[in-house]
């Protein structure tokens, strides 16, 4: 499981939906979020930023026009940092219509949105994402993490897991979080470092397209957990069930729980 013990089911990887199912419907939205759970995905993956005003909401890129509406609603901050919006501005824009038109509407979580999202079964993974652009977000996810009570339930089973690329602040988190499991996203290093990462850390996600087949055995034996990101492909996702990582992050957790099933 998430802890660095092997995978959950026998040889069986759990399934995490990337962003939700990012594949299906708008990235890190509730529509996307509800999906990954109604395919019965083990886990849900999202991206917490910081609001200008402190507000903790899911969203992965550094600005916003990608995936909103912003050029429309802010013309003139549109190229902005999407921290540079007060929480109130984020709500005014719309997150879905760039995916399709049946998803107009629908707005930019808060961090709230996904333990809800999430209910009593599929676990959560919140990715500490770009941590430099959002000033003291370790504490705010800590606090959130153990008093809001749409989370501490979560964390009690042990559903809530919390990741990043940056090592500096995953440990901060850590630190303030102990309860809480963290996964350290990158390269695999060498075994030193694997040795170092496994005093703090309960396992490791990384590019499954940089993944060679010696570094799932590395891993194991540093006693950290290994997920793979981002398999879209049915027949990436057999080769990554067959070299036996603990999680694999698809946007597409249906293809992946439907493949899982007939193994
Ligand atoms: O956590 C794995 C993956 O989500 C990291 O890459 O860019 O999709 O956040 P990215
Ligand atoms: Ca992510």
């Amino acid at each position: 499981d998430l802890v660095g013990r092997g995978p959950a089911r026998g040889r069986t990887p759990d399934v995490v939906g990337h962003r939700g199912s990012s594949g299906l419907a708008p990235e890190n939205t509730v529509p996307s979020f509800r999906l990954s759970r109604v395919h019965g995905a083990d886990r849900i993956e999202t991206d917490v930023q910081l609001s200008a005003d402190g507000e903790p909401f899911l969203f992965h890129d550094d600005i916003a026009t990608r995936t909103t509406d912003v050029e429309q609603v802010f013309p003139d901050r549109a190229g902005d940092p999407v921290t540079s919006f007060t929480w109130a501005e984020l709500s005014r824009l719309d997150a879905g219509a760039y995916f399709a038109r049946e998803f107009t509407g629908t707005r930019i979580p808060s961090l709230r949105d996904v333990a809800l999202a999430a209910g009593p079964r599929t676990q959560v993974n919140v990715e500490l994402k770009s941590p430099a652009n959002s000033s003291g977000v370790e504490q705010v996810l800590a606090d959130a993490l153990r008093h809001d009570p749409a989370w501490r339930g979560l964390v009690a089973r042990r559903h809530v897991v919390v990741s990043s690329f940056d090592s500096g602040s995953l440990r901060t988190f850590a630190s303030l979080a102990p309860e809480v499991p963290v996964l350290q996203i990158g390269a695999i290093p060498d075994d030193a470092t694997l040795a170092e990462w496994a005093t703090w850390a309960a396992g490791v996600v990384t590019n499954h397209l940089r993944l060679a087949p010696e570094d799932v055995q590395r891993v194991r034996r540093a006693g950290l957990s290994l997920s793979v990101y981002t398999v879209n492909d049915p027949a990436q996702m057999r080769a990554m069930m067959a070299l036996g990582v603990d999680a694999i992050i698809t946007d597409f957790p249906d293809v992946l729980m439907r493949l899982r099933r007939d193994t």
